[in-house]
């Protein structure tokens, strides 16, 4: 009898053992209507444009699978329509926007910007009973609000619509600084960029130059001074507010006398909250806040868009390394690689090759300077268009993907009853539609230890109390919070002084 030699995946040269690909996971990235995550999504506010795209033209969107218009009308009501009429299913993309909502080009249907059937067109001497036929019609429609140049809609049952989340009110932004709107298209399931906001270990190997000789290329960080993500970091993960987010803390040390320490938090389901970008980690900094706010929404299973605010201004980013004219549509001032277009300014071009003009010629060798120096937009399409999980191989510092992967889980499952719909419409009312967000850069006067061993433990002993003062202080008036962490962590210094 012939013995049969057991399979080991793991042998050289046994990429045939790896040959077949298991099927994604439908559960947490299919966003269709009906599936688990799809519904779960739509008890929540999603930008899903930003207000320039509105033009005197409606805009046509597909959101969670859903074909939409988006338009602004003449009275400066918005309006987020599904796209193909009621009356027989022309789009509403070549509709006539009018004062109040919108028309329908194939028979004059008017709609406004709720879906209420506005007019029903008759021959003359029969609008009676156009409008008695309207009364009975309605586009379907989502509400939708227009907040620092992006507009969000709400597509879940209108009985279940939550609070808006005006997060700590200003959505943490400084006086003196502005949100700005950026939208980036992804090439990919929603999933795997929004594990990517969670994937902190990424920042050196991918985003700095050091690494990548000869391909000066590619990152700004580096070009930022922010030379902090040169060091590898050192990642905690802490569920919080009943599991509906995590925060999560990534240490590192640049200078002896000082520990950056960075806290950025990721909100079920798509929300995500980065401290300051350009950190050098080598002057003090205690609760510095919100740099970029961002949801990662589905466009259907198989696309997304990365889309948010990203702070500008001398609070937030006192040496002034953003730059405002690089925020917006289809473009982001941080990192190159992060949008389906590369900077004309940066594409290389070969010896007796076009200059990056015109438009055609311009990113021609996007995909080479990709391969040199690739970025997030090429990494998280290159997991292939829905991310295999059973074939992945977690190493600790990707806890908080697989973290925030099980947060969802549980609250699309309902195994969590803290993340359930009801819960979350319930806190956000009970903090009046403004809840806290643990984000913040830091960095704090505490000096090396001797030996690495004790850095290791001292670095995440400083992380959990980090998280403890800022837990700590969610109960507070917004006008005590921030000075009562920054004491807290005068005291973290104090602690580890000599
Ligand atoms: S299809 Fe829209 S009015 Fe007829
Ligand atoms: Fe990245």
């Amino acid at each position: 009898m012939n013995e049969v030699k057991p399979i080991n995946k793991n042998a050289p040269n046994s990429g045939y053992h790896r040959n077949t690909i298991p099927p994604h996971d439908p559960t947490l990235t299919e966003v269709l209507p009906g599936t688990p995550t799809g519904e779960y999504m739509r008890r929540f506010w999603h930008p899903i444009c930003m207000v320039e795209e509105l033009t005197d033209v409606p805009r046509y969107l597909v959101i969670l699978g859903e074909e939409l218009v988006a338009f602004k009308d003449g009275s400066g009501a918005v309006g987020v329509l599904h796209a193909h009429c009621i009356h027989r299913g022309a789009s509403l993309e070549y509709g006539m926007i009018q004062e109040h909502g919108i028309m329908c080009s194939y028979h004059g249907f008017k709609f406004d910007v709720d879906g209420t059937c506005l007019e029903v067109p008759m021959p003359t001497g029969e609008e009676a009973e156009g409008c008695r036929m309207a009364a009975n019609l309605c586009q379907g429609a989502y509400k939708a609000i227009e907040k620092h140049g992006l507009v969000f809609a709400y597509m879940g049952p209108p009985e279940e619509e939550p609070p808006f989340p005006e997060w700590e009110g200003d959505f943490t932004c400084h006086p003196d600084d502005k949100l700005v709107p950026f939208s980036n298209v992804q090439t990919c399931n929603w999933l795997q960029v929004q594990d990517n906001a969670a994937d902190q270990f990424h920042h050196t190997p991918l985003h700095t130059t050091a690494l990548i000789p000869g391909h000066e290329q590619g990152t700004t960080f580096g070009e930022a001074g922010a030379n902090a993500y040169l060091v590898r970091p050192d990642l905690q993960f802490f569920p919080v507010h009943g599991g509906k987010s995590m925060a999560w803390t990534s240490s590192r040390r640049v200078d002896d006398d000082y520990m950056f320490i960075r806290i950025n938090h990721q909100i079920t389901p798509n929300v995500s909250f980065h401290s300051y970008l350009f950190e050098d980690g080598k002057k003090s900094k205690h609760f510095s806040r919100v740099h970029m706010h961002r949801w990662t929404v589905p466009i259907d299973n198989t696309t997304c868009k990365m889309i948010g605010w990203r702070g500008i201004g001398p609070n937030i980013d006192p040496r002034d390394v953003g730059n405002e004219d690089l925020i917006g549509y289809e473009k982001i001032d941080f990192l190159e690689g992060q949008c389906g277009m590369r900077r004309p300014e940066r594409a290389t071009f070969g010896p007796g090759e076009l200059p990056p003009v015109p438009d055609h010629h311009r990113y021609r060798n996007a995909y080479v300077d990709a391969q040199h120096a690739p970025g997030d937009y090429e990494i998280t399409a290159s997991q292939r268009s829905i991310a295999v999980h059973a074939l992945e191989s977690p190493m600790k510092f990707d806890g908080g993907v697989y973290l925030s992967r099980k947060q969802l889980r549980d609250a699309v499952s309902g195994d969590n009853e803290d993340a359930s719909p009801e819960a979350w419409k319930k806190w956000l009312e009970e903090v009046n539609g403004k809840p806290n967000t643990y984000c913040s850069g830091n960095v704090l006067a505490i000096p090396k230890c001797a030996s690495p061993e004790e850095e290791v433990e001292r670095r995440r002993d400083v992380a959990k109390r980090c998280i403890a003062a800022i837990t700590e202080s969610d109960n507070l008036p917004k006008s005590e919070r921030a000075a009562f962490v920054k004491q807290k962590m005068v005291e973290i210094e104090q602690h580890y002084a000599n």
